[in-house]
């Protein structure tokens, strides 16, 4: 199969393909945006489309290339194992790779979480948290869950029972029986798991809907409640973990001791699909418990080699470059140069965040001349401010970037690890020039609101 060529004789196409055969939805959602671009090639922080452009990839596939796109040691790692003709999926066997992968991860998981020493491999996110789930219920007898609300993690019915949002909730049917409380609501908390009916408490360490900050004494004094009713304590690191904020697990900014730690996304550096749990041994026990039952949770792809390839790569990468720290290092300077911002624009309400996950939010204006404008935008649609400024970004600057959330004035900055200090000084510029323009009611901003509602109505 000539895969090159066929790429090459059908680029274009991709909108039109994904229209008449996939989710027409969203490809009209992405031409209404201008975000139907013929990309080419990705490679570190960078995509590039047909026209040779240069795009500033803030977006990361929703936080999968911590170590760029296209990373040479990945690269390699997956020619090597191709070449091996390596016994894939034997499934009676138990493999070397994956067993490589999870010594190398508990090793490095107990550095910050003691006590995870077991993994379960999975091939997503959504299928991590499924499995965190069931694991809560079989080491607890117990069926219900406590989420927090906005909380996010995955889509599969599992996990959209543990989903902070109606508007991903609504519409499938009854759920697992399930709570949620507001973030930072020890209370609320409390009154829950007092009541001695709760499998698990999960939580994002930092959400990554909205990018909602824990108050510092939140998520400790929650593990501290969970140990003492007898609730297992799930911290999702799917999105923040593997150094997203400067550390090599989100909650270690709390000095947390997660009982399980579902992971995903970076782990597989942008290649091939997988996530792992991990769990404390007795906890896994309690659904692995005996010789009968050692395949009682399982799937088939789970420990493919490829996968487990792409873990060890990456995990390497991460060590070898430093990149945790310069998530941390890059993070402070754009949070810093963001935060300067605030003082100039009025709309620019907080700025939040650790190491690169950071979230930008949107407010109403104080002066005159601005309030008439937001306040004409905000009626066409909530949250169409931020959409604007996302399109913006990628219009002027090409710097791409996502709105947060449905309908929430909240950006989202999820880029690689490997930012370079010039890549955050550009970023910088291109987000000061576009909250200027919209500042002073120049650029078109405004009318493009206008613009993007009547195009949305019309298709
Ligand atoms: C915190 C968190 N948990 C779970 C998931 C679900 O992962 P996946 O999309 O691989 O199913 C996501 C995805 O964005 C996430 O951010």
């Amino acid at each position: 199969m000539e895969i090159a060529k066929l790429i090459e004789e059908r680029l274009g196409e991709q909108i039109e393909l994904h229209k008449r055969h996939v989710n027409p939805a969203l490809a009209r959602v992405l031409q209404i945006i201008d975000y139907d671009v013929a990309y080419t090639r990705g490679e570190g922080a960078y995509l590039y489309d047909d026209g040779g452009n240069r795009y500033l990839d803030f977006l990361s596939g929703y936080g999968v290339y911590q170590v760029g796109r296209s990373h040479p040691v990945l690269k390699e790692t997956l020619h090597q194992l191709l070449d091996l003709d390596r016994p894939n999926l034997i499934q009676m066997d138990c493999p070397l790779l994956a067993g490589l992968l999870a010594e190398r991860l508990t090793e490095r998981a107990q550095r910050s979480y003691p006590g995870l020493d077991a993994v379960f491999f999975t091939n997503s996110g959504a299928e991590a948290v499924e499995g965190s789930l069931k694991f809560s219920r079989a080491a607890t007898k117990r069926d219900r869950f406590v989420y927090i609300d906005h909380a996010f993690h995955g889509l599969t019915l599992g996990a959209l029972s543990v989903n902070g949002s109606p508007h991903f909730r609504e519409g499938f049917g009854q759920l697992l029986p399930s709570t949620g409380v507001p973030l930072n609501d020890l209370n609320a908390l409390k009154r829950e798991l007092e009541r001695a009916d709760v499998a698990a408490f999960i939580a994002e360490p930092i959400q990554g809907k909205g990018v909602y900050m824990p108050d510092d004494e939140y998520l400790p004094e929650a593990q501290r409640l969970c140990r003492k009713h007898g609730t297992v304590f799930i911290v999702d690191e799917i999105q923040a973990g593997l150094g997203r904020t400067g550390r090599f697990f989100g909650g270690e900014h709390w000095g947390l001791e997660p009982d399980i730690v579902p992971i995903s996304k970076a782990l597989s550096g942008g290649f091939i699909p997988v996530g792992a749990i991990l769990i404390r041994r007795d906890l896994h026990k309690k659904t692995f418990s005996g010789l009968e039952r050692c395949v009682v949770h399982s799937n088939t792809f789970g420990m493919n080699e490829l996968a487990m390839g792409a873990g060890l790569a990456t995990l390497e990468v991460l060590e070898s470059e430093n990149l945790i720290e310069n998530a941390a290092r890059q993070g402070e300077r754009l949070l810093a140069g963001l935060r300067d911002m605030q003082s100039r624009y009025e709309m620019l309400h907080d700025v939040r965040g650790k190491g690169l996950m950071i979230g930008m939010e949107f407010g109403p204006p104080k002066s005159l001349k601005l309030k008439a404008a937001w306040k004409a935008l905000e009626t066409m649609q909530a949250g169409l401010f931020a959409q604007l400024v996302v399109m913006g970004l990628m219009r002027d600057h090409r710097l791409l970037t996502q709105v947060s959330g449905h309908r929430v004035n909240i950006i989202k900055f999820l880029p690689p690890l490997i930012l370079s200090d010039e890549d955050v000084d550009f970023a910088l510029s291109a987000i000061d020039a576009t909250l200027d323009k919209a500042h002073k009611l120049r650029g078109g901003l405004w009318d493009l609101g206008r613009q993007l509602v009547k195009a949305a109505l019309k298709r």
